[in-house]
């Protein structure tokens, strides 16, 4: 079970990202930095009482290497959120966090992820039969606003969710109509923690140990999200930046070691051809920043099959013209 008042500070989390942070991401990521909490992607509270395979996949973890675990849930139903809490408590996670922040259509259409702003009894309603329903602690996370910020609002409805039992906000210092453009505000996070008892995480925007630090203020914590695609060194760095060390980031063959080695992880999770279709969009972000690499993103997003991964990248790594303006070719050696 997971203390979030006596973990170390500051707390470093992997964002819920829907599609990307699977079983192998974050296991991915714990072995490159154990002291990361990881969140599951978003799963839905109906999807776990139907025992879909897929929505069941999405919270499946391994035990050895994943905790302590968060797993992330939607949905609008009260008594759903009893009984899905159940089967995840059952299953082992080390605790719940419900999203509130989730600006998407399909979501915000069906009453749920952000829509919750707009309904806070419900919301609290909802956090209040969670906690009752399980003795792991339950945490929310959300946006400062739904349309604009309305600093009234927002730290009622913060308090609110804190008075049900929530044990940990994550706050994304963004308005649910903002989507993900625009810069996440953090100001009003920063004034909301300075209202509550209990620990408040930060989200948004930060990519490296220089955003954390300079944005981490009075919070307990940061999470991080689309600042670790392809880049799940980013929190070496942002640690290091926090103890005071220097950190060095990785060369070219680290990165398509672990590209690879992120690679086994997803197709040992279900299977090859799941593992290459997942993985489509994960090489193109461990490719991005690698000079003359175009035409090997364009190839890899492609892929059908572990050897055609393999074949694109020897082609690349052979057709490589090593150059001054790029340091790194030296080092690189064939797959
Ligand atoms: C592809 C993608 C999927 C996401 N899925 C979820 C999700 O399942 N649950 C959630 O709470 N937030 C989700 N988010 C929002 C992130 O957790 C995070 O709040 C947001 O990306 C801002 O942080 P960042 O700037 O560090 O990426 C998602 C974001 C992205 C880009």
């Amino acid at each position: 079970m997971l203390d979030w008042s006596s973990l170390p500070r500051p707390i470093i989390a992997l964002a819920p990202m829907a599609g990307y942070t699977d079983s192998p991401y974050r296991q991915l990521v714990k072995e490159i930095c154990p002291r990361v909490i990881c969140f599951t992607e978003f799963t839905s509270v109906d999807g776990i009482l139907h025992g879909n395979e897929a929505t069941m996949r999405q919270i499946m973890f391994d035990p050895e290497k994943e905790r302590p675990i968060v797993a992330q849930i939607f949905g609008k139903k009260p008594e759903n959120f009893r009984k899905a809490v159940k089967i995840l408590t059952a299953l082992g996670v080390d605790a719940i966090d419900i999203n509130m922040g989730c600006p998407a259509k399909k979501i915000v259409s069906s009453d749920c992820g952000s829509s919750m702003l707009k309904n806070p009894a419900l919301a609290e309603e909802i956090v209040r039969a969670t906690v009752e329903s399980t003795s792991l602690p339950v945490s929310v996370k959300m946006r400062i606003g739904i349309s604009g910020y309305d600093e009234m609002y927002f730290f009622d409805f913060a308090r609110r969710m804190e008075k049900a039992g929530a044990k940990l906000l994550t706050i994304h210092g963004r308005t649910s109509k903002q989507m993900y453009g625009g810069e996440a505000d953090w100001h009003p996070i920063y004034e909301l923690k300075k209202n509550l008892q209990i620990p408040v995480i930060g989200n948004g925007d930060i990519r490296g140990g220089v955003e954390a630090i300079n944005k981490i203020g009075n919070l307990d914590g940061i999470m991080v999200g689309r600042g670790s695609f392809g880049n799940p060194w980013v929190f070496c760095e942002i640690l290091a930046a926090f103890e005071n060390r220097s950190y060095t980031p990785p060369i070219f063959q680290e990165k398509i070691n672990t590209m690879l080695h992120h690679y086994d992880l997803a197709c040992a999770f279900k299977n090859e051809k799941w593992g290459t279709l997942e993985m489509r969009k994960q090489f193109a972000w461990y490719i991005r920043g690698i000079p003359h690499a175009s035409g090997l993103r364009q190839k890899l997003v492609t892929a059908s099959s572990r050897q055609e991964v393999i074949s694109m990248l020897n082609e690349f790594l052979v057709l490589r013209k090593p150059s001054a303006a790029d340091p790194e070719s030296r080092q690189a050696q064939p797959a």
